[in-house]
């Protein structure tokens, strides 16, 4: 007898089409709470990954539900293109509101992170009269043809995309592109864009913007040196040419600070956001300087974009993140697991590298620790052990070989401590061969 789960994930296979899945194992959610999921047939799973970096005020917070509930009672919808609610403006004013910099901003509204980035992407071209961007190898802004276009990511590698981005290595310093360390770089990959990129193919005049991750997050979940975001910013300057920040996923409080960037004391010119921002109700922007959303009309509309039960839930999701304390969660709890993954390192040597801010953290597996060989399998191999344990988590990487953390925000010790203990009981299996090539055979990953 098949347990309801795979009763329906083989109901799943025969009408959901393959290109919208990275599955890694059996998951059938039914009912979620906090950092914790109930699958279909009754089963607990402890929540490292908040489907995504979604759920940062944790499933179903009472405050979200009723945002929702009060909102849908007195209307359930609005185009915001050409019928304003007051939640709509009141969340733009909010957005602006704390946003960093000092000059007049605006707001567009979206559904995902995907949209968000093709709206920037094609205003900043309008806004300057410059053609092309800079994007960065690793990068994931989306899927629709102006975010794939930006991305750099094997996600993305299967499309050609719009001709009028050009790509340069993040600085990876684990696996750095040049070759260097850290300490004998001097930031080789900021030459290379001044002295071959812009001398050559990309000339700054041409340049309307680039668009950048302060935390690589798909791409492996990628810490940058500070050092290298503050020279990316003169460089900018320099040049005349915007600086957008894709904050679709660290953004809300994921870092410790309700955006990524403030880590790096940097002024965006637009900063996107998406995912994270209503609880998982779809809604996406972008928060920007005025000349650049307002250098045309009507050319970047969604008809369900900024909708009021999405922006009713935006507004409580930042009362929540801004006022219950979860950036505080965030640094603790960011800590704690932090160093208890790093004492992981010291035991196992298949963990080359520990890194991450606050909640959003990042174990790179390698086969090797000299050559970095990258173990792909076992990761997957132990994100599906693991979830055969009862902790939900997912891998990243333009390796598959990063495993991610990136729990709701309000997560407890308790739940930190559970999902850890589960860890390294699957690491130490998958090392000692109890997970089959077999048993993954169905789940792809990516
Ligand atoms: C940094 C970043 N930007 C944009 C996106 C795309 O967002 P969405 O999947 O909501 O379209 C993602 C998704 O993972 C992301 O991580």
């Amino acid at each position: 007898m098949l347990t309801k789960s795979l009763q329906l994930i083989d109901r799943e296979e025969k009408v959901i089409g393959s290109s919208m899945k990275i599955r890694m194992y059996p998951l059938v959610a039914d009912k979620a709470k906090r950092a914790r999921i109930f699958d279909v047939d009754g089963k607990e799973y402890i929540d490292f990954t908040a489907n995504w970096g979604v759920a940062n005020t944790g499933y179903c917070h009472p405050k979200i539900i009723d945002a929702i509930k009060k909102q849908a009672e007195k209307n359930t919808f609005a185009s915001f293109t050409t019928v304003i609610t007051e939640s709509g403006i009141e969340l733009a004013e909010k957005l602006i509101e704390i946003t960093p910099g000092d000059f007049e901003k605006k707001v567009t509204f979206g559904l995902s992170g995907s949209d968000a980035n093709d709206c920037i992407s094609k205003l900043v071209t309008l806004a300057t009269g410059k053609h092309r961007i800079i994007s960065y190898f690793g990068a994931y802004h989306g899927q629709t043809m102006g975010s794939l276009s930006m991305s750099g990511h094997t996600a993305q590698a299967k499309f050609i995309g719009t001709g009028n981005i050009v790509k340069i290595p993040y600085p990876y310093c684990y696996r750095c592109a040049f070759d260097k360390t850290h300490e004998n770089c001097d930031l080789t990959c900021l030459r290379y864009l001044e002295n071959y990129i812009f001398k050559t193919i990309c000339p700054p005049e041409d340049t309307a913007a680039v668009i950048v991750e302060a935390i690589q997050c798909d791409g492996g979940d990628i810490v940058p040196p500070a050092e290298y975001m503050h020279q990316l910013k003169k460089i900018c300057e320099r040049n005349n040419i915007f600086i957008i920040f894709d904050e679709v996923k660290i953004g809300v409080g994921r870092t410790g600070k309700f955006f990524g960037f403030e880590h790096f004391d940097i002024i965006p010119d637009a900063v996107v956001f998406g995912k994270p921002i209503a609880s998982g109700l779809p809604l996406s922007g972008v928060i920007a300087r005025k000349e650049i959303l307002d250098s045309s009309v009507a050319t970047h509309m969604l008809t369900t974009g900024g909708c009021p039960i999405s922006t009713a839930a935006a507004l409580a999701t930042i009362n929540i993140v801004v006022n219950e304390g979860l950036m505080k969660n965030v640094e603790d709890m960011g800590n704690y697991l932090k160093h208890q993954l790093l004492e992981l390192k010291e035991k196992y040597e298949i963990i080359g590298d520990v890194r991450g801010k606050g909640l959003i953290l990042g174990l790179e597996l390698v086969r090797d620790r000299k050559t970095k060989e990258p173990a792909s399998k076992e990761t997957a191999k132990i994100c599906y052990r693991a979830f055969q344990k009862g902790l939900i988590i997912f891998y990243v990487g333009i390796h598959s070989n990063v495993l991610e953390f990136t729990p709701p925000l309000n997560i407890t010790k308790e739940d930190v401590d559970t999902g850890l203990r589960i860890l390294e009981e699957s690491i130490i299996e998958v090392l000692n061969g109890k997970v089959s090539d077999e048993e993954l055979q169905r789940y792809a990953g990516w």
